[in-house]
């Protein structure tokens, strides 16, 4: 119900709404919307209240709460539960803990702050308290266990038109995960899953995206950059999730109904590594070559000097 309110006064933006038309139209008493705006407030939401005029929502700061998410995501999107924390060692963790206690699809894990995210090839993965978005998405298809990097390459495109639509910002994608702008990472995505042999249990996307840093480490600045940096000028993280959280559900229906075909184009317009010299490092040894694309599974093939051509499921990639 907090949510709902927050939503009404955000689609009246600059004007005053009444106490009587909220509770008109949330079908609850006028004391009752009092205690929502007293507990938005308390959550740092300014709302200002004038005798005889309303209610006023006159900035929302850039601060993230779960009723922030839930009051800006569309009705038919797949992400009906937000699990919001203010902190958490990961939202990897948090997630995947849930889909084990049988939470189903369309459940996604926010917080403001991790203390151990975590990257692929167990790397670290900075996630500093409320600049960035860090979530983590609950999905269980029913799919081959071996077409879930799939779901990458698919959130990599839904982030990248989700970020592009909010600010505005040309992004590129570096296979597999990377989201680039000016050469430089934006976000990262990190893809668990849990499989039978015979099918997927659960998969757990990590999206971590860095929105309202004004700068970072000299270990980092070469190689990272924020919405922030690079629009020069803050966002709204819970705009930029409901984004996100939009493009995925209408992304991952298509996926689940039509396959890859679809996904592959998009994902396509927006690669840099294709058709360029790249060295591919992974557990399994380095190899270096000219990157064709990806085939249909969503694997990059790699064309190395002797022309042989290698099909590359996990590596880093440097061009
Ligand atoms: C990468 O190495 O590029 C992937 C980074 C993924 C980071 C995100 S932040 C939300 C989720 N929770 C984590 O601990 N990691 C992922």
């Amino acid at each position: 119900m907090k949510g709902k309110v927050l939503k009404l006064l955000r689609q009246n933006d600059n004007t005053f709404l009444s106490g009587e038309k909220i509770s008109n139209e949330l079908n609850c008493s006028r004391t009752a919307v009092w205690k929502h705006i007293k507990a938005l407030r308390n959550e740092g939401y300014d709302i200002i209240a004038v005798q005889n005029k309303g209610y006023q929502l006159t900035k929302s700061a850039y601060l993230l709460s779960e009723h922030d998410i839930y009051s800006r995501i569309k009705k038919n999107d797949l992400f009906e539960n937000v699990v919001y924390h203010n902190s958490v060692t990961s939202t990897q963790t948090v997630a995947q803990q849930l889909a084990n206690e049988g939470v189903g699809e369309g459940t996604v894990v926010v917080a403001d702050e991790q203390t151990g995210g975590k990257g692929r090839l167990g790397r670290v993965w900075d996630s500093e308290k409320g600049a960035g978005v860090w979530m983590s998405l609950i999905l269980k298809p029913q799919i081959d266990f071996r077409k879930a990097p799939q779901l990458t390459l698919l959130t990599a495109v839904a982030v990248t038109r989700a970020i592009e639509s909010v600010s505005g910002l040309p992004l590129s994608i570096k296979w597999p995960n990377d989201l680039l702008v000016n050469g430089k990472k934006l976000c990262g995505i990190l893809t668990e899953m849990q499989a039978d042999p015979d099918r997927v249990q659960s998969v757990i996307i990590g999206i971590g995206l860095n929105v309202n840093h004004g700068g970072f480490p000299d270990d980092l600045s070469e190689i990272a950059t924020s919405m922030n940096i690079e629009a020069g000028k803050p966002f709204n993280r819970a705009e930029v999730i409901a984004a996100i959280l939009n493009e995925f559900s209408w992304l991952y229906r298509t996926y689940l109904s039509q396959g890859f075909s679809l996904i592959k184009p998009l994902w396509e317009a927006h690669a840099v590594s294709i058709g360029k010299k790249i060295v591919a490092r992974s557990t399994a040894g380095t190899t270096e070559g000219y990157a064709l694309g990806i085939d249909d599974e969503g694997v990059l093939l790699l064309q190395d000097n002797q022309g042989e051509t290698h099909r590359i499921y996990s590596a880093d990639i440097e061009f």
